[in-house]
C-alpha cells in the first residue's frame, strides 16, 4: 500500500511548503463537512493532506470543530498516516513556549463533543493505552529536531473543553496529575484517528506557561497567537521533512495502530 501523509494543523499552521500537484479539494462525509477543503498534493515523492483544524480564518471553536468528518476525510483521501500540530500550554517549567512537545499520552477532559464513529446498532471498543504510533511520533520527533527547536520527546496531554482558557485551580491540578501541556483539541482527534486504523501522532508547539507560572501573566490569545505565528515555520519545515523520514511502503507499524478494530467489535454480525 501507498503511504500518504495526512496533518491537520492547528493555530498558525495553514498550508504545506513546496507541494505540487496543490489542489484545495470538497470532501463530504457521513458525519457532514470537515472543517475546510483538504490541501492535496506531492511532496519528495509522497501524497500528502493539509486540513486546516478551524478552518481557514479560524472559524470553528475546539468544541464544534467536526472532527469526525475530518478524521474520516483524511481516511477516505487514503490517509495512513496523520500528523497532528496543536498549540498548547506548557504545565511543567523545562516545557518553554517555543518548544515542541511530542505527544505520548492524553488526559481527556472534553465532555462536549462526539467522540466515536461507534453507536446503536454497532458497537467497538478499540485499545487506547498507547494513543501515539511510536513510529511516527519518532519520524515527527526526528523532523522537529531538524528545525533546531528544542525537542521534548513524550509528554502528557490535558485536552480541555474550553473555550475559556483555565482557572488557576484547574491548572494547579493538572500539574498535580503529572500532566505536561493542555490544549482544547487534542481529543477526541486521537481517539477517532485509532478507530480509524490511522497511525497518529501530535506535535504540540507550546505557546504559554498556561496560568500557574508564577513568573508569567495568565496567558491570553495574543500571547498563543505570537509565539504560535513565529513557530509556523519551524512547524512547517518539520512537515516538510516527514516525506523523507517515512520513505517507503507503508507497512504494519509495530503498535498495530491499522489493526485496531481487529477485536474492537461487539456487535453480533447481521
Ligand atoms: N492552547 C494554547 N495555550 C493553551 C492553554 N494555556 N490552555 C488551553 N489551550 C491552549
Amino acid at each position: 500500500m501507498d503511504k500518504m501523509i495526512g496533518v491537520i494543523g492547528g493555530s498558525g499552521v495553514y498550508e504545506i511548503d513546496g507541494l505540487e500537484q496543490a489542489e484545495w479539494t470538497e470532501v463530504e462525509t457521513p458525519f457532514g463537512a470537515p472543517s475546510d477543503q483538504i490541501l492535496t498534493g506531492v511532496l519528495n515523492g509522497t501524497r500528502m493532506a493539509f486540513l486546516p483544524r478551524h478552518g481557514r480564518g479560524h472559524v470553528h471553536t475546539p468544541s464544534t470543530v467536526p472532527y469526525r468528518a475530518n478524521i474520516f476525510a483524511m481516511k477516505v483521501l487514503g490517509v495512513t498516516d496523520l500528523v497532528a500540530v496543536s498549540a498548547v500550554g506548557s504545565l511543567k517549567e523545562a516545557y518553554a513556549p517555543g518548544d515542541f512537545v511530542i505527544i505520548d499520552q492524553y488526559i481527556d477532559r472534553t465532555f462536549a463533543r462526539e467522540k466515536t464513529f461507534f453507536g446503536p446498532g454497532l458497537v467497538g471498543h478499540v485499545p487506547f493505552a498507547h494513543p501515539i504510533c511510536p513510529v511516527l511520533a519518532e519520524a515527527c520527533a526526528q523532523a522537529a529536531r531538524m528545525t533546531g527547536v528544542t525537542v521534548h520527546q513524550g509528554g502528557t496531554y490535558v485536552a480541555m473543553e474550553g473555550p475559556q482558557f483555565s482557572t488557576l485551580a484547574e491548572s494547579r491540578l493538572y500539574r498535580s496529575w503529572g500532566a505536561d501541556v493542555i490544549g482544547m483539541t487534542g481529543m477526541p482527534e486521537a481517539k477517532l484517528a485509532r478507530e480509524a486504523e490511522l497511525c497518529y501522532a501530535c506535535v504540540a508547539m507550546v505557546t504559554d506557561y498556561d496560568c500557574w507560572h508564577p513568573g508569567h501573566d495568565a496567558v491570553d490569545v495574543a500571547q498563543v497567537v505570537a509565539v504560535a505565528v513565529k513557530n509556523a515555520g519551524k512547524a512547517r519545515s518539520l512537515v516538510a521533512s516527514l516525506p523523507e523520514l517515512l520513505a517507503g511502503p507503508k507497512t504494519d507499524c509495530t503498535a498495530g495502530c491499522g489493526h485496531a478494530l481487529d477485536s474492537a467489535i461487539m456487535t453480533a454480525p447481521a
